[in-house]
């Protein structure tokens, strides 16, 4: 019998015991029950609306010294707390959040003397739990194996990526619970009547968790290794572990809503935060990606002085706070090589004195990048001498990455990178430098500590486009239910030229990967590229098309308008893998964006959002008539009207189609 159907028998006789190691959730809905029993040690089961949802599942660890962490446990203490407390971050999504929670911290010992306090917390919208572990006698811990168990109480749809140790650029998958042998996190799935997804919060010291099929539906954790297989390493005999997290909603787009993640952080340990802005951007960028400019120095360097300074008068002309370089400095050539890059020295066709004097002059941000081809060692030996370079010529905020193995073996997402990608931020904050990550680690909600970590990848991006098959018409309504439930993500929307014409006749293409450049386009309409701004948040938000595939085009006007730092967002509609839809408002102004999958389709808008007696001009971008992702994809329209509360709008959307709209208020416009 399985593992997980043995628990399950025998719940049915210990359950009885449990009234006191019980905790629900403020509005009662979700209970979570803690027991010890007699052959799985300490096991915990959710139930909510009165149903079972986990059914009695694992907890525990196990180390290389054969320290009991799981067994021979009783109950010391158990101790209930409430919160319910207002608090407000620097940005994000929405400003202001509610963190209220009730929590149950269960002191457990044995004769060992290994003390552990389980610490439940139950949120209207999910819970986290998380350990608390106290060895002694120690110098230090090899944990080499993570016990706890999600044992879902029935089969139904899931919407997740495999799990991977050093990417998380992968295609998602729908697929049944049932046939998920291994997946990544967050995983999405709607099972017992709920939409639920199981993730990790507060990812400090520790490896990443994904999740391996220990049978159907029930899945245990599973920590990406250090080379030699141990999975994480303490001094002394003291750890916490990140909070494990299950979010909950009845709907869909309530997982969106919740902001239970960034409840289960500390709060900022910065000092001050008022030197964090978001911002939107261009870049060069996508010339590389599409073969016409190069990274490194030759015929197609992407980045010249004279590029540069044409991307800042860009920027300037559009209402466009930032401007990012990628291949400005010295190391490109070893790029898939030995991966040595120098972040004080600009190739000689970059004049960074000149720039950074012209970005000022003009009031335009530079963004750095710091390519690391995964060399760690190369970089954190650089960190210091890097961020002040930058910080000396106004920069203060860096595009990070991390494209190319690691060192001595390490994966991305073991606990050795985990705490390098965390220096970095830490580091960074030191400058007063801001980060957005690529090839990161996954968010676990760590910008409520550290808000200058603002955005990051941690998906198939953009970048698949250029040179893949690309992000099929679907990829872009899971992204919101999934890899973003974590946080902002640096996709990169606002393609134009979405068949690359204006690239494929350039005598300068060359590919850089292996797939045959005419088969690469993008898989959306143009109005869903607008969508898309404001569907992947991202506090750093990018225009990522050659701005020459900006310059006169009307539909431009939607970028121009909006505000990456908004005040207040809510998930309107939406289901999995078919559509979304979400409004975000920025002080005064609204900005709507809905997207579908490769089917057509049309939704009411109640505009019940907007304040009440205002009226507002709404800007409507929107896939024509005869738009459709395969065959027409640059076909859109725009059209004014004038709207209050009471209004509803009629939004269609083409297949693999989009909509955006601006909301403006009236007495600021005229
Ligand atoms: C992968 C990143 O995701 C992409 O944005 C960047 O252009 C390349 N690496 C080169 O750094
Ligand atoms: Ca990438």
């Amino acid at each position: 019998m399985s593992f997980c159907l043995m628990l399950s028998t025998m719940w049915m006789v210990s359950c009885s015991s449990l009234s006191d190691t019980r905790v629900t959730s403020p509005d009662g809905r979700i209970s979570l029950s803690f027991t010890l029993d007699e052959h799985a040690g300490p096991v915990y089961q959710v139930d909510v609306e009165e149903h079972p949802f986990l059914l009695p599942s694992r907890l525990g660890f196990s180390d290389a010294e054969g320290h009991p962490l799981s067994e021979g446990f009783r109950i010391r203490d158990v101790d209930f707390s409430a919160v319910d407390e207002n608090w407000t971050q620097p940005w994000g999504e929405n400003k202001e959040l509610r963190n209220c929670y009730n929590e149950m911290a269960v002191t457990l010992d044995n004769e060992a003397g290994i003390r552990l306090l389980l610490r439940f917390r139950l949120f209207d919208d999910g819970l986290g739990f998380r350990y608390e572990y106290d060895v002694p006698g120690v110098d230090s811990l090899l944990l080499t194996d993570e016990l706890t168990t999600f044992a879902l109480a029935e089969d139904g749809p899931s919407w997740s990526i495999p799990a991977h140790y050093d990417t998380y650029e992968l295609l998602y998958r729908s697929m049944p619970v049932a046939e998920v042998e291994t997946a990544n996190t967050p995983m999405t799935f709607q099972v017992a009547g709920q939409y639920a997804s199981i993730h990790e919060a507060a990812l400090t010291d520790f490896p990443e968790m994904t999740l391996q099929r220990v049978t159907p539906g029930c899945f245990k954790a599973e920590l990406a290794p250090w080379p030699d297989g141990i999975k994480a390493r303490f001094a002394g005999g003291r750890f916490v572990t990140p909070w494990r997290t299950l979010q909950l909603a009845k709907e869909a787009v309530g997982l969106i809503n919740s902001s239970l993640l960034l409840n289960l952080n500390e709060p900022c340990a910065l000092s001050s935060a008022d030197w964090i802005r978001p911002m939107k951007y261009v870049g060069i960028w996508w010339g590389m990606h599409l073969g016409i400019e190069g990274w490194a120095m030759g015929d197609r360097h992407g980045a010249t002085t004279a590029n540069a300074l044409r991307h800042i008068d860009f920027a300037a002309a559009n209402q466009i706070e930032a401007v990012m370089f990628e291949g400005w400095n010295k190391g490109w050539e070893n790029w898939g090589g030995n991966q040595v890059f120098d972040y004080t020295q600009p190739y000689e066709d970059f004049d960074m004195e000149k720039i950074a004097a012209y970005a000022a002059e003009k009031g335009v941000q530079i963004i750095g990048h710091h390519e690391t081809g995964g060399n760690i060692f190369n970089y954190e030996q650089q960190l210091d001498k890097a961020f002040e370079w930058y910080v000396a010529h106004g920069v203060h905020s860096v595009k990070t990455g991390y494209a190319g193995g690691l060192p001595l073996g390490c994966n991305h997402h073991g606990q050795f990178n985990v705490r390098h990608y965390r220096k970095v931020v830490q580091k960074a904050a030191e400058y007063h430098l801001t980060i957005d990550a690529h090839e990161p680690i996954k968010d676990t909600g760590i910008r409520r500590t550290y808000p200058n970590m603002m955005t990051r990848e941690g998906a198939r991006g953009m970048e698949w486009n250029a040179w893949s098959e690309g992000n099929p018409p679907s990829h872009h309504v899971l992204l919101p239910f999934t890899r973003l439930l974590a946080g902002p993500m640096d996709y990169t929307p606002g393609i134009f030229d979405i068949l690359y014409e204006r690239a494929k006749k350039s005598p300068l293409r060359k590919q850089w990967n292996m797939r045959d450049s005419k088969d690469c386009r993008v898989n959306t309409t143009l109005a869903k590229q607008i969508a898309l701004w404001v569907i992947l948040y991202s506090p750093l938000q990018m225009a990522s098309d050659l701005i020459e595939n900006y310059e006169g085009h009307p539909a431009f006007q939607f970028f121009r308008d909006f505000d990456a730092d908004c005040d207040w967002s809510k998930a309107v509609a939406g289901e999995p893998g078919e559509y979304v839809a979400i409004v975000r408002r920025t002080g005064e102004k609204y900005f709507f964006g809905a997207a579908t999958n490769e089917e057509a389709r049309s939704m009411a808008l109640n505009l019940d959002f907007l304040q009440p007696g205002k009226t507002y001009r709404a800007v409507v971008y929107a896939d024509a008539p005869d738009a459709d992702w395969e065959t027409n994809p640059t076909a859109y329209a725009i059209r004014e009207q004038s709207v209050t509360s009471t209004d509803v709008l009629d939004i269609r959307m083409a297949r693999g189609g989009g909509q955006a709209i601006t909301f403006l208020p009236v007495a600021e416009t005229e």
